[in-house]
């Protein structure tokens, strides 16, 4: 009688009772607030955010030198609104000012002064790391803050739509690193996201209109009704009224918290990213234009070119397609760009798409308005027949 091989192979002593598999889940609440003025000395959103402490903390902050520029008297405001607290929060150090934009992710320099900050500050696991700027800043710094002490507590202050709307929401952080983005992170949830909406005033309006083409991405993939405000209220969008933009950005952000929360797959131990249509070429062609094109810009052309695949191979009728290329040129995004030149350059993107979700790919797309859907393989010559197309419909 052959006997079961032992999946130790053969051990000269019985060690299976060494085998113990413990089971545990962790409950975490995932705060989103929306706020004007977060730093009013009457606003008493963060207050509400502080687990009751029976010493007082410390307070570390660090700001993104884009915002700071755009808004001189930020670091006044944090100061004044800090004053008044002084018997429960301690600043740990004077505000940290951390480059803005992409450059904050490309090498340790964010990461290092974040960290060194948080050990000259003695910021320990009790303390509370502010953090206000653009998703860049968030992510370099955000990365510091979830590996020192190993994992200190931090209030996201996202200050661009595309952070309050989509990635300040979710729970990564980053930088980039051996020429691949996003190479070194974490997946950590942070304390809780502040989204001051007062914030994106002094945006300019690239980054103004950045966070629109994350909200028609999950509108197509989540939520028709989404679709629809956008499109009814192009005008004012583009004329930068801060009240439609708030509806838009509640409704994007409430749409993305809903897919980390109840989506099964936080922290993306599966193959699929729902959430990332569009977002195989935006990344490519950020990477292209050595990011010239912003996120935001990248992914409006993203998201044009897989409607485009998904009208070629019959997935998605026609018209439904020209209603969101149309709706995306009236929000300003679908301008002519060289990174559409090249087909082949622009393909390669799908291979490193493949390559970050582990080997089988697994890319978005939509069979209606809202209807999400999901594809393991790519037609080519559709492909690079839509690249073609999409780039004649821009120039
Ligand atoms: N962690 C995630 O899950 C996740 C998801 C998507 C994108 N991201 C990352 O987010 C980054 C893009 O973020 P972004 O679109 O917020 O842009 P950004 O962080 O690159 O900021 C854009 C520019 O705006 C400036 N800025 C920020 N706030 C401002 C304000 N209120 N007024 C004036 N200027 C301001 C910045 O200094 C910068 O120059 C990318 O690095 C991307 O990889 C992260
Ligand atoms: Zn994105």
């Amino acid at each position: 009688m052959e006997s079961t091989p032992s999946p130790r192979g053969v051990l000269d002593k019985d060690v299976s009772r060494l085998d113990v598999d413990g089971t545990f889940s962790v409950t975490w609440t995932h705060r989103l607030r929306f706020t004007r003025n977060v730093l009013d000395p009457d606003n008493s959103l963060i207050d509400s955010l502080i687990p009751a402490q029976p010493r007082p903390i410390r307070v570390l902050s660090i700001l993104d030198s884009g915002l700071v520029e755009a808004q001189p008297t930020l670091v006044n405001q944090l100061d004044r609104w800090l004053t008044p607290r002084a018997e429960q929060l301690v600043p740990a150090g004077p505000p940290l000012i951390l480059p803005g934009g992409e450059q904050a992710k490309t090498g340790w320099d964010a990461f290092e002064q974040t960290a060194q900050a948080i050990a000259k500050g003695h910021v320990c696991r009790q303390s509370l790391v502010l953090i206000f700027g653009g998703g860049a800043v968030l992510d370099a710094a955000g990365f510091a803050a979830a590996t020192s002490h190993r994992g200190v507590k931090v209030i996201r202050l996202p200050s661009t739509t595309l952070a309050q709307g989509d990635s300040g929401v979710g729970v990564k952080n980053a930088i980039n690193a051996f020429g691949t983005k996003n190479f070194l992170g974490t997946f950590a949830p942070p304390h809780a996201v502040v989204n001051d909406t007062s914030l994106l005033a002094s945006l300019d309006d690239r980054h103004w209109r950045g966070g629109l083409s994350e909200a028609v991405k999950v509108s197509l993939l989540k939520d028709p009704d989404l679709l629809q405000l956008i499109e009814q209220n192009t005008q004012p969008l583009l004329n930068r009224d801060l009240q439609t933009m708030e509806d838009v950005l509640i409704e994007s952000a409430r749409l993305h918290l809903d897919h980390i929360v109840n989506g099964g797959d936080p922290f993306e131990n599966e193959e699929a990213r729902p959430l990332d249509l569009g977002h195989w070429s935006a990344h490519r062609m950020e990477a292209i234009s050595e990011w010239q094109l912003s996120h935001g810009d990248a992914v409006a052309i993203g998201l044009a070119l897989d409607i485009t695949y998904a009208t070629k191979i019959g997935m998605l009728p026609e018209a439904k397609a020209q209603r969101v290329i149309e709706c995306l040129r009236a929000l300003g995004f679908l301008e002519s760009t060289p990174t559409l030149d090249d087909p082949d350059t622009l393909l390669q993107g799908l291979e490193e798409f493949r390559e970050h979700l582990g080997g089988q790919l697994a890319v978005p797309l939509v069979s209606d308005i809202g209807v999400a859907t999901e594809v393991d393989e790519i037609n080519m010559s559709a492909m690079r027949d839509s690249i073609r197309d999409l780039r004649e419909t821009i120039s």
